[in-house]
């Protein structure tokens, strides 16, 4: 199994980390660095190394998942610079795509960006992966890796800013859904707890028809609206009140922000 240094244990890293550790990787075989290495004390309890020093946890790993925000990433990079052969180097910085990440190690021929999303703690996250590796092993560890903590789709790298709004910021999305749906229910009757459940379990069965039947949502959404009947009536609604409007003017919006950051 190959030395793994997640380079910024934030929520992303940590959340990868964990992921990791669940899916079966030994955590003497990671490395997690930070400045606030005490932030990192949990980890260091289960036997991960932790450390400040990221050119000697680079030096010293075969995959190095970047996992800081966009405005450090630049100096972290010139400062491993010199520690870099040809390790596999994932990215998970938002904006910064390959041909940025590939002029700073020219001859690094195992550059990737991946955009998970915070489900990966629980190994539940979408993942889009994009390269320009040719090499078949790396491609096929990096895929591996990541489905071990979800699914994988490889995907054109000018689409990962959109990939990152529909995955990462998707989760947020999702998320409010869930909320507006649980202070409905509780406008008729459930308590905060049990509206909770029945509102995020209804959002997984809804999910999961769809992910395991491989059906169009609308061929679901049919089954369960009877003519004049209780479900249509209160789509419709949502529909005249802007429901999916909403949803693709936010993704839109999202998009624009993220293409001029
Ligand atoms: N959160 C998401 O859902 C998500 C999804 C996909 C992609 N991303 C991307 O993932 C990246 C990280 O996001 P995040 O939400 O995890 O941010 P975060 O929680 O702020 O984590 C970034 C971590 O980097 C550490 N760091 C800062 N300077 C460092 C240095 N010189 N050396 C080592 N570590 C350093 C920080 O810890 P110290 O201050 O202690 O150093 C911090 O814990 C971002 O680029 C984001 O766009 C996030």
């Amino acid at each position: 199994m190959k030395k793994i240094t997640i380079i910024g244990g934030g929520n992303l890293g940590s959340a990868i980390a964990n992921g990791l550790i669940e899916s079966g990787l030994p955590p003497e075989q990671l490395t997690i660095t930070r400045r606030s290495i005490s932030a990192l004390e949990k980890f260091k309890n289960i036997g991960v190394h932790i450390t400040n020093n990221n050119k000697e946890a680079v030096a010293k790993s075969e995959i190095i998942l970047l996992c800081v925000k966009p405005h450090k990433t630049e100096i972290i990079l010139n400062e491993i610079v010199s520690k870099i052969n040809n390790q596999i180097i994932i990215s998970t910085v938002t904006g910064i795509n390959i041909e940025t990440l590939q002029s700073f190690f020219p001859k690094n021929k195992n550059i990737f960006r991946a955009m998970p999303n915070t489900a990966v703690a629980i190994k539940e996250s979408m993942t889009c992966i994009s390269t320009n590796s040719t090499d078949n092993l790396a491609i096929n560890y990096v895929k591996k890796m990541f489905k071990n903590l979800g699914e994988v789709i490889m995907i054109e790298d000018s689409l990962m800013a959109s990939a990152t709004v529909l995955a990462a910021s998707g989760i947020a999305f999702a998320l409010r859904y869930t909320r507006a749906a649980m202070q409905g229910g509780i406008e008729i009757g459930f308590s905060s707890e049990i509206a909770q459940k029945i509102s995020a379990q209804t959002m997984k069965g809804a999910a999961s028809l769809v992910l395991m039947e491989g059906n169009h949502p609308e061929s679901e959404i049919d089954k369960v609206t009877t003519p004049q009947g209780i479900t249509i009536t209160g789509l419709n609604k949502m529909e005249h009140e802007g429901l999916s409007s909403a949803i693709v003017q936010g993704i839109l919006a999202s998009q624009k922000k993220i293409k001029n950051l």
